[in-house]
């Protein structure tokens, strides 16, 4: 807790090593406290922030190219969302929406049914995080038509709850020796251009061959899928890809969930991920960047599916809190008012030209992709596609030493992504595109 009264400034500052003393002592705190299950990341422990700033309790200030992964879209410390909660701390902080109701709730899903794609009747409901909004869509999805199977992709990330593990692909970390695992879980190939070279109608082929000759077109509730696949390497699937998916679940009496989590509310350059390819999902799941930082995840349908569940069906305590869905407002109308996804557009502008440059002469970098402020830097061993882990977790260091913060992501551990905020300005984001680029260079 700080109480701080100097500036956060918008520039990168560093004052002490990194992570500096205070930052190590109170890791120290840590290792005696919190369980080591939770990833340790770069132990900088950050006491304010605004904007795209983090100011340590060292006084470092850090350049954040990661949002807390996608959650502070709109920035860190934005007046307009900090308003928006002091003043609904100050009204009321909970009652549950499912015994006394209040209208904050309504407006967020008034909003998701506006912004999420199709302009057919859609409903809500509340959750609190992305696995939890992930595990009622599929709730909803089997109960609407009747049917148990799931149908995921490799590289797939839907969370760590029971059944979101059994939906993402990943082992390590994510599902090593927790299982047993859901059943009735399918999993197809995806497209990955960069790995598989195939066309978005022939890596939607061979999906659909896998899924009709392994689970059965007549037993699929629904194909659930991320736009652009985020913890697995911000993989952008080729062209037509999701149209041909989403026509086979039409076609078969199917359900098509685009998990939104992380790719939505803006960051690709429109409200959603899917929206570049002119696909309508059945249902969209959302978190991460709903709410600017409070915990809000949430479920948007075609009403008649939503609504085919019985009362009490669905729910939680929390789910909705009031605070949450008043910062969702404000971080909504920010979004809308200040046209954010033409800047994640601009942003994409500045940095895949600059990063496609420094690929041309470091031959450890396979590919640069993405889209908006989505982008990731897939590295590789040179001479070919093997992927470089230790090439990757070496960059990581090199920046976060020098105050950049940014994230791994990747199947194979081997790709660095960013997700500014869409308030980030060139500077900043040229600051840490050079930190960067020096990092890529000095491997
Ligand atoms: C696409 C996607 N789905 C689901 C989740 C899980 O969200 P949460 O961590 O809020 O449970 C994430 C989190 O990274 C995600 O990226």
């Amino acid at each position: 807790m700080s109480h701080a009264t100097t500036p956060v400034g918008t520039e990168r500052k560093i004052v002490t090593e990194l992570p500096g003393p205070k930052s190590q002592a109170m890791h120290e705190r840590r290792k005696a406290t919190v369980s080591h299950g939770l990833t340790q990341g770069f132990p900088v422990y950050i006491e304010r922030a605004e904007g795209s700033i983090l100011v340590d309790i060292d006084d470092n200030r850090l350049l954040d190219l990661g949002s807390g992964i996608a959650v502070t879209t709109v920035g860190h410390a934005v007046p307009a969302i900090t308003d928006a909660v002091s003043r609904q701390v100050a009204d009321f902080t909970h009652t549950c929406f499912m015994v006394t109701p209040y209208e904050e709730y309504i407006e967020v899903c008034e909003e998701l049914a506006a912004i999420t794609p199709g302009d057919h009747h859609k409903t809500s409901a509340l959750f609190n995080s992305g696995a939890e909004a992930v595990e009622n869509a599929v709730k909803i999805a089997r109960l609407a038509t009747g049917r148990d199977a799931i149908v995921v992709v490799d590289h797939a990330y839907h969370g760590r709850t029971n059944l979101t593990m059994a939906l993402t692909a990943k082992n390590m970390p994510y599902k090593d020796r927790f299982g047993p695992f859901a059943p009735e879980v399918y999993r197809v190939p995806t497209s990955y251009p960069f790995r598989d070279g195939l066309s978005g109608p022939e890596a939607a082929q061979r999906a659909i061959s896998a899924i009709e000759s392994s689970v059965g077109a007549h037993n699929v509730a629904a194909i659930l899928i991320e736009p652009i696949q985020g913890e697995g390497g911000f993989i952008v699937p080729a062209d037509g890809f999701l149209p041909a998916l989403s026509a086979w679940t039409k076609a078969n009496g199917a359900l098509f969930i685009a998990d939104e989590i992380q790719s939505g509310f803006c960051r690709t350059g429109e409200w959603f991920a899917v929206d570049h390819e002119g696909v309508i999902p059945d249902i969209v799941t959302t978190a991460k960047g709903l709410a600017g930082g409070m915990p809000l995840a949430g479920v948007t349908g075609r009403a008649e599916i939503m609504n085919a569940v019985h009362e009490g069906g669905l729910g939680g305590t929390y789910g909705g809190n009031p605070v949450a869905a008043a910062a969702s407002l404000a971080t909504i109308k920010a979004l809308r008012v200040g046209q954010m996804h033409l800047r994640a557009r601009e942003i994409e502008q500045l940095m895949v030209p600059f990063l496609r440059e420094v690929q041309a002469s470091a031959p450890i970098v396979g590919d640069v992709r993405g889209r908006g402020a989505m982008i990731v830097i897939e590295f590789v061993v040179p001479g070919g596609k093997e992927p470089n882990a230790a090439a990757t977790k070496a960059i990581i260091e090199y920046c976060t030493k020098r105050g950049v913060v940014v994230i791994s992501c990747g199947t194979y551990g081997n790709c660095v992504r960013l997700l500014p905020a869409l308030s980030i300005s060139d500077e900043q984001l040229r600051d840490g595109l050079g930190v960067l680029a020096e990092a890529i260079r000095s491997i």
